[in-house]
């Protein structure tokens, strides 16, 4: 069965913008989030406190927590997966942090610059010091459904990463088709196992769209139970670390998706596809949300 409600966390501002090779003016991406707010998105997932040196496009992180409007009631969590990073944050105002992990020792390597168990350690340096300072903590798990690096990815090794990092006590695994390789019946398998481990209301789904495949994996998700779905507007998105990855699901997609099937969410569709023209053009690119492409031809 469905659930009557879903979170959705936008990644847009953080997960779409990170890939981006021409440096994006501060203030369009203040603009951005403040456009995401106005269209009543409970969760935006604002920046990234990681090395210049690794993702030059959020070496503004401090500026862009600093500058944007907070809305109440909206979160606007960044990344922060060492104790640099969360210490850099909470100085910028951060009143929510995400950490990385993910099932692929490889990609851990490639993403982060170390071994899984040591990225364990760094989470958990990252989970004490948020939790003296009573700052809820999510946990993102990669290559949940097949990594650039290792191919296959067994559920088995997604469940272990998964309950590690909750265990530490993130309170919400963001599970992640980082190169959007997964379909329905992998996802399905996936999380039977992790589902063992986690609880289903502590659990996300972060589905690129690569292969076409984001909508359809995310709606086998919330027919198991998960109510808590990642996107970004206008399906912007790529990790860089993870060649060929393309943009997330597209927000305004998945809003449409919701919508039909009677799923309250609280945000404006309208608005949002405001956010995604507005970044759009300031990229001077054509949007990757179908839904958007279509209402505008209308
Ligand atoms: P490192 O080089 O191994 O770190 O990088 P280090 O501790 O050895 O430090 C080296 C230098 O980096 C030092 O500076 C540090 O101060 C600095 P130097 O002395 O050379 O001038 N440094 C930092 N600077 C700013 N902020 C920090 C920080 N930490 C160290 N937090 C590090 C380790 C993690 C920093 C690096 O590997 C990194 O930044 N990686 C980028 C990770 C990233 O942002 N990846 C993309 C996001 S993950 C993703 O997209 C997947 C997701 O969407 C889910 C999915 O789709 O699956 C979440
Ligand atoms: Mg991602």
């Amino acid at each position: 069965t469905l659930p009557k409600r879903v979170k959705i966390v936008e990644v847009g501002p953080r997960d779409g913008l990170q890939n981006e090779k021409d440096i994006i003016p501060t203030p369009v991406k203040i603009k951005l989030i403040d456009m995401l707010s106005e269209a009543g998105l409970p969760v935006i997932e604002a920046t990234s406190f990681v090395s210049p040196k690794w993702v030059p496009q959020l070496a503004d992180a401090a500026e862009v927590l600093k500058g944007i409007q907070r809305f109440p009631g909206i979160n606007y969590p960044v990344l922060t997966p060492n104790l640099k990073g969360f210490q850099d944050a909470v100085a910028a105002g951060a009143k929510e942090v995400a950490v990385l992990g993910a099932a692929s020792e490889l990609f851990t390597k490639k993403n982060i610059n170390c071994s899984l168990d040591e990225s364990f350690q760094r989470s958990d340096e990252v989970l004490k010091a948020a939790q003296a300072r009573s700052i809820p903590v999510r946990g993102y798990v990669s290559c949940v459904l097949g990594c650039p690096y290792q191919g296959k990815i067994s559920p088995a090794k997604v469940a272990e990463v998964a309950k590690k990092l909750y265990s530490m006590g993130c309170y919400e695994i963001s599970l992640g088709d980082t190169i959007g390789v997964g379909t329905p019946g992998v996802m399905k398998d996936m999380l039977s196992a992790v589902m063992h481990e986690v609880p289903v209301t502590a659990l996300a789904v972060h589905c690129h769209d690569t292969y076409g495949q984001a909508l359809a994996n995310t709606l086998m998700a919330l027919q198991m139970g998960v109510s808590v779905v990642d996107s970004s507007v206008a399906g912007l998105g790529g990790c860089p670390y993870a060649q060929g990855a393309s943009g997330n699901l597209a927000t305004e997609d998945l809003l449409y998706m919701l919508a039909g099937l009677g799923i309250h969410t609280g945000v404006n569709l309208q608005k949002l596809l405001e956010a995604g023209t507005f970044i759009s053009k300031a990229l001077n690119r054509k949007t990757s949300s179908k839904v958007a492409q279509a209402t505008s031809k209308l």
